[in-house]
């Protein structure tokens, strides 16, 4: 669901999530000869509607699929993946070892029976460095009958340091004492941090889930070879699933009699098999959404989103999984996950750069704001591919504006939104047309690629599936103006664990 990444520095109020949408046939072709800047708008908004070719059905891998299954035998690694610590210096290395049970009366692994050991270096041979981390096991409980309970995997977390920045390591990971180590992977670290020196490309991705068309956003991701990938919430979707392995496109209406809101994990790990391949090398950061809630006994949520991913949370003077912080050369991003309280913890942000992209991630469809002079660029990456519809209709289209009242906000309590306070729709739930904010809006799966070329320049492009891999959706340069806008840091010591770290 809801999360923003931001390059900068959100003295801003998060935006206001629409949570319908859509549809106005216009189209906007990328011009070819000279690509747009921000400094060129407010543009008048533009609809672009999904091409009635393109509404096949989202089907999830089966488990049956060679990509979701074990490949590994005994305590062998699998799902491995990296993951950046706060700084160039320090990455995280994570897998899973021994097999996940699912039933009645399971017993779960002992996360001790296998250690926790990277051997890396820059070199193939010999991989001169030795590091050790944790492991833990997650349980995944439900105390009703008729629900299987959920054991993971051993799930081992890593910390590499004293790195040297964009640099080429080569790793293997597992139990040298059981002959259980991985075969040799490699990635590339980030630059490091400070001006004029940035990553070449960034991805964003959000709502990836594991369908087919998760499998076709992979591949184009991985095709433009990214240095670092941000998934902004909504994972495996785990949670469209009963505990028996029963899925569903619509969770809500289909199941609505099981006494809680069931999910079947070992999805997670069929997301963390299929992924393998490209997030063994290329550093995955994720914040959580709401189908990472999956709530089970004693009212634990989030169990699997937490476990298994490795955050920089402490790192960056976070006390939560839910939000943190990191560099990647001169830019740094604050990962905001939906399930915080943030008055006090936005009051807190310092930080850099005022060019901005924020993508506030909830609406299953693309969407580029326009902005004020001085103010942040709003992405929408909507949908990666998950199995439940993609948005295709808009709340401000005759006949769609919902009531109020139907939209109150289940798990956060209160309402999602409310009505507008100031604008052309003041007063009112809806807009009666694009709004002026909306600069371009589109249905397709796709990723968007994120190019910082200096201190006022970020190119964004908007990759969709259906197109070939060179072409682009949207595109758009971020244009900062510092002498127009200047940055003034300003820290508030609010939270004192907090660790502001300023980059000039
Ligand atoms: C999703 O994939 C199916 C085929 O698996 C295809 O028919 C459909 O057009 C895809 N949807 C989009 C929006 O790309
Ligand atoms: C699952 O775990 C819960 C909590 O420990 C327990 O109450 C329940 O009986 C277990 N269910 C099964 C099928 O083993
Ligand atoms: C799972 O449970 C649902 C609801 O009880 C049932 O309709 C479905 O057939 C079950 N699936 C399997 C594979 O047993
Ligand atoms: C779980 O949450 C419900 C509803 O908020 C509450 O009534 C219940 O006491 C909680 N149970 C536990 C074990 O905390
Ligand atoms: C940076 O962006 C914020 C958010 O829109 C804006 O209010 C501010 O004027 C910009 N400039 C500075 C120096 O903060
Ligand atoms: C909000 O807007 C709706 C119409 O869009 C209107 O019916 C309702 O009365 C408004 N509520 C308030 C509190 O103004
Ligand atoms: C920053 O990059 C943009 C786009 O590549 C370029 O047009 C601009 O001249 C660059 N600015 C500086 C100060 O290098």
């Amino acid at each position: 669901m809801a999360c923003f990444l931001s390059l900068t520095k959100p003295t801003i109020p998060l935006f206001v999530s629409l949570l319908l949408l859509l549809l106005l046939p216009l189209s906007m072709g990328i011009s070819s000869s000279k690509i747009r800047t921000t400094l060129d708008g407010p543009f008048e908004p533009v609809t672009v509607p999904l091409p009635s070719g393109f509404r096949g059905l989202t089907l999830d891998l089966p488990d049956t699929d060679p990509r979701v299954q074990r490949t590994v035998k005994g305590f062998e690694p699998e799902q491995i993946s990296v993951s950046l610590s706060s700084s160039h210096d320090s990455v995280w290395i994570s897998w899973i070892t021994g097999e996940f049970q699912i039933g009645d009366n399971i017993k779960p692994l002992n996360p001790k029976s296998v250690a926790s050991v990277v051997r890396y270096g820059k070199l193939r041979f010999p991989l001169s460095h030795r590091a050790t981390g944790y492991s833990l096991v997650y349980n995944q409980l439900y105390p009703f009958e008729g629900l299987q309970n959920y054991s993971s995997g051993i799930i081992h977390h890593v910390r590499l340091t004293g790195l040297k920045p964009d640099t080429l390591y080569y790793y293997r990971c597992g139990d040298p004492s059981i002959s259980a180590m991985s075969n040799i992977h490699y990635f590339r670290t980030v630059p490091a941090s400070g001006p004029r020196s940035y990553p070449k490309r960034i991805a964003l991705v959000g709502d990836l889930g594991l369908t087919y068309n998760t499998t076709s956003t992979v591949s184009h991701l991985a095709r433009n070879n990214p240095d670092l990938i941000v998934l902004v919430g909504d994972v495996s979707y785990a949670n469209l699933y009963l505990t028996n392995g029963t899925g569903s496109d619509c969770y809500s209406c289909d199941f609505s009699h099981t006494p809680i809101h069931e999910t079947y994990q070992p999805r997670w790990d069929y997301w963390g098999r299929f992924m393998q391949p490209v997030v063994s090398k290329v550093p995955l950061m994720v914040v959580e959404g709401n189908h990472e809630l999956e709530e089970q006994a004693k009212n634990m949520t989030f169990m699997s989103y937490s476990s298994r991913f490795a955050f920089p949370y402490e790192e960056s003077g976070s006390s939560s999984t839910f939000y943190y912080s990191f560099n990647v050369g001169g830019i740094h991003f604050i990962m905001l996950g939906a399930y915080i309280a943030y008055e006090k913890l936005l009051l807190s942000i310092s930080v850099v750069l005022n060019l901005t992209s924020q993508s506030y991630q909830q609406v299953h469809a693309y969407e580029r704001s326009n902005r004020d002079p001085c103010g942040p660029v709003y992405i929408t990456v909507g949908d990666g591919g998950n199995r439940e519809k993609m948005a295709t209709a808009h709340a401000d289209e005759p006949g769609n504006c919902p009531d109020p009242s139907t939209t109150p906000d289940p798990i956060m309590g209160g309402f999602c939104v409310s009505n507008f306070t100031s604008g052309p729709a003041a007063g009112k739930f809806c807009w009666d047309r694009q709004p002026d904010y909306s600069a371009y809006r589109e249905s397709s799966f796709g990723h968007g690629i994120l190019e910082v070329k200096n201190e006022t320049h970020a190119l964004w492009t908007w990759h969709r599936n259906q197109d070939m891999y060179k072409k682009a959706g949207d595109q758009i340069y971020i244009v900062r103006q510092p002498h127009k806008c200047p940055i003034r840091p300003k820290v508030i010591q609010t939270l004192e664990r907090r660790k502001v770290i300023p980059i000039t």
